[in-house]
């Protein structure tokens, strides 16, 4: 079944010319594939589908620094990650996230909403869920659920190479369906070309968020084929 990938790059490579190779080197897929490379390259970097990490709520004004949602558009920017639990880590508030992606919705950008920061070890539901819930009714109010991607990202998951379980992915991935009316829902937390198939096999799980693995050619392509 085609389900969705997404590549987060984060801050890496450091130069145009690796970013462009990194590129490159994403091999074909059955899935629909998405990189998301840093801001700086977003320019001058060909794949198939374009992503961006993060975005800024207004289309333009005195906000030295930021990226306007309508640039990323201009670009040919299909999707938004926002949220990241690296972002939340710098003082990211669920407001500010709902307005990302309010202003995301406008251009017609879909929004990765990525929600799992305040998560701790451990995967006892109803903990899990009520560390989510707030950043699911704050990013969600007023907003056509079936316009938008949940990534579910436990915190502790990420880049420590200790996943979540498959079937605590599958459990949360349908809770947030149910709830919110979501209809993708992705899993990210050391994915790596070994386990994502067993995540992708799941039935509420549609795709994967990569970190790490996405900076690896061949585990990358290993995921993507998977
Ligand atoms: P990871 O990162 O794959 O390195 O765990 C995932 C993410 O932060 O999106």
């Amino acid at each position: 079944m085609r389900k969705l990938i997404i590549a987060n790059w984060k801050l890496n490579p450091l130069t145009l010319a690796s970013a462009q190779q990194l590129a490159a080197s994403v091999g074909s897929s059955k899935h629909e594939v998405v990189i998301c490379p840093p801001s700086a390259f977003l320019a001058q970097i060909k794949v198939p589908i374009l992503g961006a990490q993060d975005c800024f709520w207004k289309l333009k004004g005195p906000f030295t620094g930021e990226t306007s949602p309508a640039q990323l558009k201009d670009l040919g920017v299909r999707y938004c990650i926002i949220g990241h639990s690296e972002r939340r880590a710098l003082g990211e508030t669920d407001d500010m996230v709902a307005a990302k992606l309010q202003a995301l919705l406008e251009q017609g950008i879909t929004p990765v909403l990525c929600v799992g920061f305040g998560t701790t070890v451990g995967e006892d539901k109803l903990d899990v869920t009520e560390a989510l819930r707030p950043q699911l009714d704050s990013a969600l109010r007023d907003t056509d659920p079936k316009k938008v991607v949940v990534a579910y990202e436990p915190v502790w998951a990420i880049g420590t190479g200790k996943p979540a379980t498959s079937e605590h992915a599958e459990q949360i991935a349908l809770f947030i369906k149910t709830k919110y009316g979501i209809e993708k829902v992705l899993y990210g937390g050391s994915v790596n070309g070994v386990n994502a198939q067993e995540f992708l096999s799941q039935n509420h799980i549609d795709g994967l968020l990569v970190g790490s693995n996405s900076l690896i050619p061949d585990e990358f392509n290993k995921i993507i084929t998977s």
